[in-house]
This record gives structure tokens, sequence and C-alpha cells, in this order.
């Protein structure tokens, strides 16, 4: 008898430690990855939009869906949008090396991305 609400008792309580870590969500040293937002619907904005016709100009020959240099392939949208950390990152902070290789970008493209990302970076903005 006591043997079975004893093992009851721990029933409750696994469940409630359970409960309690999944709804912790992803906030601490959880593995589980989040799935990103989906920030790449809708119609590109007028932000955006600038930024994809200077990476278009200054990028897109070396991240292509052919040749996509450190993985990135700048002709989707999505990757865009997905991937601004990196490309603030690289072409506006030049960290740690700049992008383009070949040179920085202008002050005024570095401009149009840090504008974009600081409205939301979101393919809408
Ligand atoms: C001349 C070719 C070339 C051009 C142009 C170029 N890249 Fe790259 N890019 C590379 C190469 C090569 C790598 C991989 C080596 C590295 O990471 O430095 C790379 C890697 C990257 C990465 C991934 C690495 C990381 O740090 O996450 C990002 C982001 C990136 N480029 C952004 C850009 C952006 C934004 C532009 C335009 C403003 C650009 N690149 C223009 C050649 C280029």
């Amino acid at each position: 008898m006591k043997k079975i609400s004893v093992t009851k008792l721990s029933l409750v309580l696994m469940t409630g430690v359970i409960l309690f870590s999944c709804s912790k969500g992803d906030s601490g040293g959880d593995t589980t990855p989040t799935p990103p937002p989906a920030t790449c619907s809708g119609t590109p904005g007028p932000l955006f939009n600038a930024v994809k016709s200077l990476m278009q100009a200054n990028c897109e020959s070396c991240h292509n869906n052919t040749i996509a240099n450190g993985g990135m392939n700048w002709t989707s949208n999505c990757n865009i949008v997905a991937n601004k950390d990196r490309i603030k990152a690289r072409a506006v902070d030049n960290n740690p090396t700049p992008m383009p290789p070949t040179g920085a970008l202008s002050q005024a493209d570095k401009d149009k991305i840090t504008a974009w990302i600081n409205a939301g970076g979101r393919l809408t903005d």
C-alpha cells in the first residue's frame, strides 16, 4: 500500500519537473534549437529593398546559387533576413574581416544595413 503511493507521488513529481522544464522554453541553457520566427513572409519593404539592391551589386557575385562562400546565398530574401546579424558583423562592423573582402562598403551602404536592422530587420521593413 505504502509502496504504491510513493510510486504515485514520484510520478506526479516527475511529471511536474518535465512540464516545468518544457514551459521554460528558450530561456537558459536549453539545447533544443528554437525554430526561427517566420520573418521572411510578406511583401519586401523599402528598407529591405535598399539592402537587397546593395547586396546584389556588392555581394551576390560571391554569394549565389552556384557559389555560396561561407554557406551564404544572398539571392534568397529569406537567407538575407535569417543572417542579418552575420551581414551586419561582416559588412558594417568589418568583424572579423570586411565583406566584401576586396574592400569595405561605402558608409552610405553600411547605413542602409544599419537602418534596416534597427527597424526590425524583417522582409517587410
Ligand atoms: C569577392 C568575393 C566576395 C564578395 C564580393 C563578398 N563576399 Fe562574403 N564571403 C566571401 C568568402 C570567400 C567567404 C568565406 C570566408 C570568410 O568567412 O571570410 C565569405 C563569407 C561571408 C559570410 C559568412 C561568414 C560569417 O562570418 O558568418 C557572410 C555573412 C558574408 N560573406 C557576407 C557578405 C556580404 C554582406 C557581402 C556584400 C556586402 C559579401 N559577403 C561580399 C567572399 C565574398
